[in-house]
């Protein structure tokens, strides 16, 4: 009976939500979120919009309504930003969208998701301005960091933003954007232990038509770094990066050397040959005439 009743405990203080957001419906302007003190439990809700995120359908959740809303937009903006549309890659957007999914939708969103206090922070795209956010932890594990990056590296928006050149910068950069995009300005904390949010992803090479059901375009070498062990190799100015320097500097002198020896060779040769016909032509030039000469006078 102690040990049912701890169980129930146990599995409904896991369950709960940490955070919550109000829009207007529509035209969607929302409020910064807001903590949950105490934490509530995750409910069931009827959306008005289609599911943002496809992989909760029909579970018991902690977004609303208006944070379906919302992220139906952001989504759009994620596609936008890493999607094929801008030479991008679809997976990596179909991958975000999934992670942001756990942080706003996951049944056990207070197990990893920290709300913290509202603030004014500098808005990061017009650092003049102030915009009224709430701060929040994201814990993550580093596997989960990882894969992430792995399929969103080598998006045209990624490989721009030296912030994003790692995987702890490149979701950084995301949490910090969410300043502008979601009132939330989230830092990710990286931990291995039981409450970290752990995740595996589609790698972007995958042969998949759908990713957490979103729709998908296949990513090619040019935008994932997975699909270029293939021959159909598509050069590009950025496929520069990954030589080997030194051994390009060393090919160079060797093939600068073997020139020169070439030539000098060549030119010695003609010297020598030139030399050989100058000393062999007094023979050849006079020797006959004068005997001629000397024959006929
Ligand atoms: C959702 O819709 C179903 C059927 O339309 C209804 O029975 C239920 O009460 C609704 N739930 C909420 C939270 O509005
Ligand atoms: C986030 O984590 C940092 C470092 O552990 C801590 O100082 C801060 O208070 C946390 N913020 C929230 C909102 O929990
Ligand atoms: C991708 O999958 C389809 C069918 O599932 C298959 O016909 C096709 O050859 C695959 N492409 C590659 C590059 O593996």
């Amino acid at each position: 009976m102690e040990i049912i009743l701890l169980s129930f405990l146990i599995t409904n203080v896991l369950a709960l939500c940490s955070f919550t957001q109000h829009c207007s419906q529509p035209p969607y302007i929302c409020e910064a979120p807001v903590a949950l003190n105490p934490h509530i439990p995750p409910f069931k809700e009827n959306f008005t919009a289609p599911y943002a995120c496809p992989t909760f359908l029909g579970q018991d959740v902690c977004c609303n309504d208006d944070q379906n809303s919302a992220m139906n937009y952001k989504f759009f903006l994620l596609d936008e930003t890493f999607g094929h549309s801008v030479g991008g890659c679809d997976i990596c957007a179909a991958n975000m969208k999934y992670m942001w999914c756990q942080f706003t939708c996951n049944p056990n969103q207070a197990q990893f998701v920290q709300a913290g206090i509202n603030e004014f922070v500098p808005n990061p795209v017009d650092p003049q301005q102030k915009i009224w956010t709430m701060l929040s932890n994201f814990t993550v594990t580093n596997s989960l960091a990882c894969e992430i990056y792995q399929s969103c590296q080598k998006c045209p928006y990624v490989t721009q933003v030296s912030a994003m050149q790692s995987p702890e910068g490149f979701l950084q950069f995301q949490g910090y954007e969410g300043i502008s995009i979601g009132l939330v300005w989230t830092t990710f904390q990286f931990s291995d232990g039981p409450e970290a949010l752990d995740l595996t992803f589609f790698p972007c090479n995958s042969n998949v038509t759908s990713v957490w059901g979103y729709p998908i375009q296949p990513c090619t070498c040019n935008t994932c770094l997975n699909s270029c062990a293939a021959s159909y190799y598509v050069s590009s100015p950025t496929t520069l990066e990954g030589l080997d320097w030194p051994v390009v500097g060393i090919a160079y002198l060797v093939i600068l050397g073997v020139s020169m020896i070439i030539f000098f060779s060549k030119f010695a040769w003609k010297k020598h040959l030139e030399k050989k016909m100058r000393d062999i032509q007094p023979y050849v030039a006079h020797d006959p005439a004068d005997s001629i000469s000397s024959l006929t006078s």
